[in-house]
């Protein structure tokens, strides 16, 4: 039976949105993520807390949105959790001080913990989509995340259909979504390109209670441009992987690429891409950004394969000026897919994440900075480094002017352990830690990762104790943090 749907205004589908009830919002990155409602949701919230009333719901995203979402929520004091991964300045301040509940999730266990249920029960689905069809097929805007599983999860489901978006994205989606155990079957992806899913999300149409139209543009931030430091952290990563595809590590034809987030990431794509010794790659990733369009208007890189299209705007809209370009060359997957560790570790992937801070044995901490502050989350480095072919972390050597050195005798906090990261990279150079035991560790990243000016630091530190495996000072270990805490600087370090 043919059907319409119900044309709202973002204020009557936020009225729909009651105190304590649980939302799955589309979104990976500020790229498809519901705009229009949530700011009336947060709308609604502060004239409910006004009254006197409470008005807070649990917020679950495929992983950050931008300000209209998690930032209009946050400053309405309108989230009661948030789960798995955030980047947004008000709601980290939120979760700093305690305010608001944060789990940090692996994003590929997302989906999955809301289909068994682990999350309690989804009230709400809030998609952001370019076209919806009367019999309930949804086409999906600028990421996938964890929308397809929100929608066949939620008892209700509201819509806002973005004219920004050209229906033309039809078939830059690949959906699928696993059984649960013990029915799932393996998932039929041997090389990047495997599609194997449908083109939309498919849902029962009578649980569409409204459409609210929108014309909002994704909220993505510029990046900032390449310096120096970047540059030398992207050449050296560049230089490693040309030693590796020479000695016979990598495969003449090259591994596909995951790459993190952020400004380190969009130097070491660029290095690569112009490495003369890298041939032309295939990326497997998360997040598609700004460089991998130049990756593929360059013709560097052939087939890009991730959870969102989180582009400048300029340079979307460049893509969607010529999107038959990119037909075939781009797939935007479900996050339980990007980062799937049977994926991972079947197709050989390069994994190249950033780090906040490494410790001289190789644990990585990206989350906590100084073990306190959440920053953004674990995201989907986990889903990577654990089952990457060659797994790689880069950092720049200090921060806070030098005052900090992100490489410390201990990590703060611990979220990749030294059992899955191979390869450490700063401005000073490259530590290969594979075959090494701890103390061969420690000597490759004190001497080819840390600033010249900690050096003299750690090696104290090293010396200190010439007992175990893996030689560690109880009182010492966390010197570093509580001097920079006390001083302003871990120079003032004494051991
Ligand atoms: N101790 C304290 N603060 C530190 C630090 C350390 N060791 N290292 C960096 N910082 C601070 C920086 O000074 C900066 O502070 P500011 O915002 O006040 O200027 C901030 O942390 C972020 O550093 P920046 O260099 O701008 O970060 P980035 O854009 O390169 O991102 C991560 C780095 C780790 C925050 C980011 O990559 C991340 O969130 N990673 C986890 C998720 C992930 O890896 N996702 C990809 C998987 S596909």
């Amino acid at each position: 039976m043919k059907r319409t749907y119900p044309m709202l205004t973002a204020e009557e589908a936020a009225a729909l949105v009651h105190h304590d009830e649980v939302i799955g919002f589309s979104g990976f990155t500020p790229a498809g993520a519901a705009k229009v409602i949530p700011t009336a949701i947060a709308a609604n919230a502060r004239i409910q807390h006004a009254a006197g009333r409470p008005f807070k719901v649990g917020v679950i995203t495929g992983a950050s949105t931008g300000p209209s979402l998690d930032g209009e929520l946050a400053n309405a004091d309108a989230i009661k959790f948030r789960t798995p991964y955030q980047s947004n300045k008000d709601l980290r301040d939120s979760i700093n001080a305690g305010k608001t509940h944060f789990f940090d999730m692996h994003l590929s266990l997302l989906p999955q913990y809301v289909r068994y249920g682990f999350l309690g029960e989804l009230d709400w689905a809030i998609v952001e989509a370019a076209d919806v069809s009367v019999d309930g097929k949804i086409l999906l805007t600028t990421s996938v995340g964890a929308a397809p599983t929100f929608l066949t999860q939620a008892k209700r489901i509201l819509i806002e259909v973005n004219s920004r978006h050209p229906k033309e994205l039809l078939g830059f989606h690949d959906i699928y979504e696993p059984q649960s155990p013990p029915h799932r079957r393996p998932i039929p992806i041997c090389n990047a390109e495997d599609r194997i899913g449908t083109q939309r999300v498919w849902v029962d149409p009578k649980k569409i209670v409204g459409i609210v139209e929108s014309n909002r543009e994704d909220e993505v931030k510029e990046f900032t441009p390449v310096t120096d430091i970047t540059t030398r952290i992207g050449e050296h990563v560049a230089e490693f992987l040309a030693a590796e595809l020479r000695n016979g590590h990598i495969p003449k034809d090259f591994l596909p690429i995951q790459s993190g987030v952020g400004n380190v990431a969009n130097a070491v794509l660029s290095a690569m891409g112009a490495h003369p010794e890298i041939p032309r790659f295939q990326m497997y990733t998360e997040v598609i950004q700004d460089s991998v369009i130049d990756l593929i208007q360059q013709d560097r890189c052939s087939f890009v394969s991730g959870s969102s299209l989180t582009l400048s705007n300029s340079v979307l809209q460049g893509v969607y000026d010529h999107l038959e370009s990119y037909r075939g060359r781009m797939l935007l997957r479900p996050q339980e897919i990007t980062n799937n560790p049977e994926i991972v570790r079947r197709i050989g992937i390069i994994s190249i994440n950033t780090a906040l801070e490494a410790d001289i044995f190789g644990n990585i901490n990206s989350t906590h900075v100084l073990g306190q502050k959440m920053m953004n989350g674990i995201g989907g480095s986990g889903d990577f480094t654990r089952n990457a072919y060659i797994s790689i972390f880069t950092c720049p050597s200090t921060a806070k002017g030098g005052n900090i050195s992100a490489i410390v005798p201990m990590c703060s906090h611990m979220d990749h352990s030294e059992h899955s990261v191979q390869v450490l990279v700063t401005e000073h150079g490259v530590a290969d830690l594979r075959g090494k035991d701890p103390r061969e560790r420690a000597s490759a990243i004190i001497r080819n990762c840390v600033d010249p000016s900690y050096q003299d630091l750690l090696w104290t530190y090293f010396k200190l104790t010439e007992n175990g495996h893996t030689p560690q000072s109880f009182r010492s270990a966390f010197a570093f943090h509580e001097t920079f805490l006390q001083s302003g600087d871990m120079h003032d370090t004494k051991f």
